[in-house]
């Protein structure tokens, strides 16, 4: 059966009908036009679905919509500041780590998670924490360089 839930995404607030089982990514991709997370596996494997719940990285693809009503939901569209990319975001363009793109949004997501708990991560922290994250294209050395760069000092 179909409710109303209301969710706070990238600090709005919303509404949607749906079936609260739903997985979050679904709803997030189909009812709210939010596309930047993808479907990759659909079981909790990839990383390419990706976003964050009050902060912590989840697989939106094994996330019921209804464990994110009351919580704070972030998606790669709204880490950027008007035109401005999020540094992350930056340093993946500048970093060529994007190939074919598909994982870029989990990727960073999962970074932008790493780098508010543990500002200046080692490389063997980085590799620790995006170890779920897959890539197809093995873009790991570039991605690996892009978040080294976010982490460093300006
Ligand atoms: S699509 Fe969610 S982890 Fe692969
Ligand atoms: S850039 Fe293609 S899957 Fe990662």
């Amino acid at each position: 059966m179909t409710q109303q839930l209301k969710l706070k995404v990238n600090g709005r607030d919303v509404a949607v009908d749906a079936h609260g089982e739903r997985p979050l990514l679904d709803v997030l991709r189909e009812d709210l036009g939010l596309t930047g997370a993808k479907y990759g596996c659909g079981e909790g494997q990839c990383g390419a679905c990706t976003v964050l719940l009050d902060g912590a990285a989840v697989r939106s693809c094994v996330t019921t919509v209804a464990d994110a009503v009351g919580m704070s939901i972030e998606t790669i569209e709204g880490l950027g500041e008007g035109d401005a990319l999020h540094p992350l975001q930056q340093a993946f363009v500048d970093h060529g780590a994007a190939q074919c793109g598909y994982c870029v949004p989990g990727q960073i997501m999962s970074a932008v998670a790493l780098l508010r708990e543990n500002a200046r991560p080692s490389r063997a922290e980085i590799i620790a924490a995006m170890n779920g994250n897959l890539c197809r294209c093995c873009n790991y050395p570039s991605i690996l360089a892009a978040i080294e760069h976010a982490a460093s000092p300006k």
